[in-house]
C-alpha cells in the first residue's frame, strides 16, 4: 500500500513537470518548425531576420557634414510600423496575430498582414502558428 502511494506520487509529479515544462518553454522541435513556418510563410520580409524587425544593421554618417545619417538599430524608412517580434512573450505574439487575422485587430496597418492569409490557410498546420509564436519569444539579441 505504501510502495503504490509512493509510486503514484512519482508519477503525479512527472506528470506535473511534463505539463509544466510544456507551458513555459516549447521543446526544440516546436522551435525548429516555427523558425523553418517563419521564413516560409514570409513574416520575416517586414518583421525581419529572426523578428528583430526592419531595422539598419550598422551606424551611418555623413561624409560630408559628419553628422549621423542614422543609427544601428533605426527603423528602416517606411517600416517604422512594422513592429519587432523578437523575444516579446509567446502568448502576447499568439493573440495578436490571430486578432489580426481574424479581424479584431483592424487598424490600418493590420490590413498589411492580410496579404498572408491565403498562404497561411492553405500550407499552416494545426499548432504552426503557435510554434512561430514560441520560436519568436525565445530569440535574444
Ligand atoms: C506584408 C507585411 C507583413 C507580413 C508578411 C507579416 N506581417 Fe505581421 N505585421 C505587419 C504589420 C504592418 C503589423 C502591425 C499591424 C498593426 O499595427 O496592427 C504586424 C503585426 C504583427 C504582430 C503583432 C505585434 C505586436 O507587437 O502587437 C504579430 C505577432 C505579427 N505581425 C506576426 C506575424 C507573423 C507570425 C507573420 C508570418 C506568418 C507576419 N506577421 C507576417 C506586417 C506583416
Amino acid at each position: 500500500m505504501k510502495l503504490i502511494t509512493r509510486q503514484s506520487l512519482l508519477f503525479f509529479s512527472a506528470f506535473i513537470i511534463s505539463g509544466a515544462s510544456t507551458v513555459f518553454a516549447a521543446d526544440e522541435a516546436t522551435i525548429q518548425r516555427g523558425k523553418q513556418m517563419y521564413m516560409s510563410l514570409t513574416c520575416f520580409a517586414c518583421h525581419g531576420q529572426e523578428g528583430k524587425g526592419m531595422v539598419r544593421k550598422r551606424d551611418r554618417k555623413s561624409k560630408k557634414t559628419g553628422n549621423w545619417k542614422y543609427r544601428k538599430g533605426d527603423p528602416m524608412p517606411g517600416f517604422e510600423a512594422y513592429p519587432k517580434l523578437a523575444g516579446q512573450n509567446s502568448k502576447y505574439l499568439y493573440t495578436q496575430m490571430m486578432d489580426i487575422f481574424e479581424g479584431r485587430r483592424n487598424n490600418g496597418m493590420s490590413a498589411a498582414m492580410l496579404g498572408i492569409k491565403i498562404m497561411i490557410d492553405s500550407t499552416a498546420k494545426e499548432g504552426d502558428l503557435q510554434a512561430v509564436a514560441d520560436y519568436l519569444s525565445q530569440v535574444r539579441e
